[in-house]
């Protein structure tokens, strides 16, 4: 009898490799090893293999008919969740050339032909290990955007407001020309923002009415709660200037440290202009949304007191650009 309650699988191993021999003696290894192997004969099947059943490791040939190992790495690397499925690559030792171009398109590792068994075994354990931290970590992110979700589900006149403010901010992010991965954290972030609402009782958020002063004061509480709730969490350490400091104004008299211009970080001043907006032109509990011409106009008369002005521009544009029809089209999409 086993003491222990979760049963833990075989780590599940993809070989790929155009040559029979080359699968067979991997199989041999792996299989000595306790893995659970799968085999694919090239880039394609790979490919297929990955979309039937997620492995925990894939090692990868690089020169095969159809599709290349590099192709491969490129296409699961680019891939928002397959990226974190460890990647080999599979190449005869002198071949320096062919590490660095894996390497580049994203491979963990390398492992050099003639294979040792010892050098294999320390690999992958090493990186299926990293593989169930990272997932760990997924689990985490998960868990909280489940929160987020929740949140908007308990008030059907925020429902997605969420998910539109995290879009938004990743259209500014990229029209600012920050890199891919700040426009990923501007996305995660905005869906965020508000989650320490979580933390507000029903008959304050839920109100259909302006809110009294001291409730007003219970509702400023989320920005604070919400960094509270993530604190301790290390993998959205990167949104917390987010969480915290969404409702700061450039004048200085947000909350809720009253940080001026640009002491409130970049992250928050552009979550501020995308859920600004959004909250205009949305229905709330207590009044109709704003027609579009009238919140830009707000907007815009904001600009240098409550919002950025030069990110004020920026957001302006993107409205011109058609950006709340690409977002609420994508939205619609995405639920039907
Ligand atoms: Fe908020
Ligand atoms: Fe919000």
């Amino acid at each position: 009898m086993t003491n222990q309650i979760a049963p833990i699988g075989r780590p599940k191993v993809l070989v790929v490799d155009d040559v029979a021999a080359n699968r067979e003696l991997l199989q041999g290894h792996l299989d000595d090893l306790g893995y659970e192997v799968r085999e694919a004969r090239d880039g394609i099947e790979a490919l297929e293999a990955v979309a039937a059943e997620e492995p925990d490791l894939i090692l990868l040939d690089i020169d095969m008919p159809r599709l290349d190992g590099i192709a491969v790495c490129e296409q699961l690397k680019a891939h928002p969740i397959r990226r974190l499925i460890p990647i080999v690559i599979l190449t005869a030792s002198n071949d320096r050339g062919t590490k660095l171009r894996g390497i580049a398109a994203g491979a963990d590792d390398y492992l050099s032909k003639p294979f040792d068994s010892k050098e294999l075994l320390i690999r992958t354990k090493v990186l299926l290990r990293q593989r169930a931290l990272n997932q760990r970590l997924d689990a985490t992110e998960g868990v909280l955007f489940a929160l987020a979700r929740a949140v908007e589900a308990r008030d059907r006149h925020t429902i997605h407001h969420a998910e539109r403010v995290g879009r938004y901010a990743e259209a500014m992010g990229a029209a600012q020309g920050l890199s891919h991965e700040d426009g990923e954290l501007l996305y995660h972030g905005g869906v965020l923002h508000d989650l320490g609402k979580i933390a507000i009782p029903d008959a304050i958020l839920l109100k259909p009415g302006p809110l009294t002063a001291a409730e007003f004061g219970t509702m400023r509480q989320h920005s604070i709660e919400g960094e509270r709730i993530c604190l301790s969490l290390r993998s959205v350490a990167h949104y917390l200037p987010i969480i915290r400091h969404h409702h700061e104004r450039v004048d200085g008299t947000g909350y809720p440290d009253h940080l001026a211009g640009s002491d409130i970080p970049i992250g928050a001043r552009i979550t501020a202009i995308a859920d600004g907006w959004d909250a205009m032109v949305s229905d709330r509990p207590y009044r109709a949304g704003l027609d579009e011409d009238e919140a830009l106009r707000r907007l815009r008369q904001g600009a240098g007191t409550q919002w950025d002005a030069g990110l004020v521009r920026v957001f302006v544009d993107l409205l011109d650009g058609g950006l709340t029809r690409r977002v609420t089209d994508s939205q619609l999409a995405a639920i039907a």
